[in-house]
């Protein structure tokens, strides 16, 4: 087959959906790789090698014109026109956004959202909101130390000891415990929340608190078991407890990392206007929710809603950072796993002889397709 890489042209977006370690084994299975020329410079990968890897070099039109096109984030409109019809785009293209998945539809291609894989081990390694989130935890925590003012570990010196940074993490899935193992290596004393209570144990085992807001009902309980692994929308009863112990925390803590997510929603609000007011001066928020979260003064904020959206503000003497595409600031690395997640996709939709076969029958690639052929998946299922 003949597949297309092209640059990503979104702002902020330094990933590409290739490496030269994908596309050398591409090749050895016998496909043809187009590479847009400076694709991979912002992530560390220059055109020579991936020329070296035995991929063309190649312009815009000609790797979207591929009969496979990867990306990383759903093409713009302009870039939609230089699909060719009835080709497969495979990227992380926004799956609960229906308007835009229509959009892909139009363009009469075959397209699969890896962001709507299901959370199960077969899954795993094509687990792109994994491969990311871990990332941007990671960043999150190196991004707070920037703007916090003080040390994160604590140390004995001639002139006196300094205190260990408090780390408060919301949200305690991937990114979360990232940010949690992060901020213990960088010798900081971490607390961390999340509706899941079978994540106290992994929040435990990365040495941390787990913020404990019991259960008072069935309903509390059921809705806090999630779904497919992800969490539900909890009752407004255990959010208001939650609220005032997540208040509490805050007070006391140094950075506040949020990663708080309920997929197909918009992010719970879990630190408030009133408790940014109460946080000690020169603190820091990394809101990983940016953008995410209900509407605000006009626009959306986070988990917080004085984020701003890829902007970083001073609200009360805190910092709070709302960069939506940290997992880019880590671009060689992002696009590394990445592109091995596309790797193991398109093997379960390509046959050993390299031919196209998609098999609906199999719950990733049936999970995953958003329209064939132009016609939106629910229909062709
Ligand atoms: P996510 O990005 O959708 O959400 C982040 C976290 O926010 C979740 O832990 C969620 O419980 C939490 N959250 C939601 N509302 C909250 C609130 N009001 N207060 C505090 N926390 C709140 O989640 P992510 O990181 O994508 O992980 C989802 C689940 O999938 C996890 O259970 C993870 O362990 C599981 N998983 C399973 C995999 C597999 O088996 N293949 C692979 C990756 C993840």
């Amino acid at each position: 087959m003949h597949i297309g890489v092209p640059a990503e042209t979104r702002a902020n977006e330094a990933r590409v959906a290739a490496t030269p370690e994908t596309v050398k084994k591409l090749v050895a299975q016998g496909h043809r790789i187009s590479v847009q020329s400076g694709a991979g410079v912002r992530a560390s990968y220059i055109d020579d090698a991936f020329a070296s890897a035995g991929a063309d070099i190649v312009d815009a039109a000609t790797a979207f014109s591929a009969e496979i096109v990867l990306k990383v984030q759903s093409p713009a409109e302009a870039e939609l026109g230089l699909l060719t019809p009835g080709a497969v785009l495979i990227g992380m293209l926004d799956p609960f956004n229906t308007e835009n998945t229509a959009r892909l539809a139009t363009a009469g291609v075959t397209a699969f959202a890896l962001e709507a894989a299901p959370r199960t081990t077969r899954a795993q390694s094509l687990d792109v909101l994994s491969s990311q989130a871990n990332i941007a935890g990671y960043k999150a925590v190196l991004i707070a130390c920037h703007y916090y003012q003080r040390f994160m570990p604590m140390l004995m010196t001639a002139a006196g000891t300094v205190k260990a940074a408090r780390v408060l993490v919301l949200g305690a899935g991937v990114a979360g415990l990232q940010a949690i193992a992060t901020a213990k290596r960088l010798g900081a004393v971490v607390e961390a929340s999340d509706v899941r209570p079978a994540v106290k144990e992994q929040i435990e085992s990365l040495g941390a608190k787990f913020v404990d807001v019991p259960f008072e009902t069935a309903e509390e309980r059921e809705a806090a078991e999630g779904v497919g692994g992800y969490a539900r929308p909890m009752p407004p009863s255990w959010l208001a407890r939650q609220s005032a112990q997540v208040h509490e925390r805050a007070k006391a803590a140094d950075i506040v990392i949020s990663t708080a997510l309920i997929p197909g929603r918009p992010a719970p609000t879990l630190l408030s206007v009133e408790t940014v007011k109460h946080m000690k001066p020169g603190s820091v928020i990394v809101d990983l929710a940016a953008g995410r979260g209900p509407e605000f003064e006009g626009r959306k904020g986070g988990n917080c809603p004085l984020t701003e959206v890829d902007e970083v503000v001073m609200k009360y003497g805190v910092h709070i950072v709302g960069h939506t595409n940290l997992a880019s600031m880590v671009a060689a690395d992002a696009s590394a796993l990445y592109a091995r997640n596309l790797l193991d996709f398109l093997k379960l939709i390509l046959t050993k002889e390299g031919t196209l076969n998609i098999d609906l029958a199999d719950d990733i690639v049936a999970a995953t397709l958003q329209c064939r052929d132009g016609q939106p998946a629910r229909a062709t299922a």
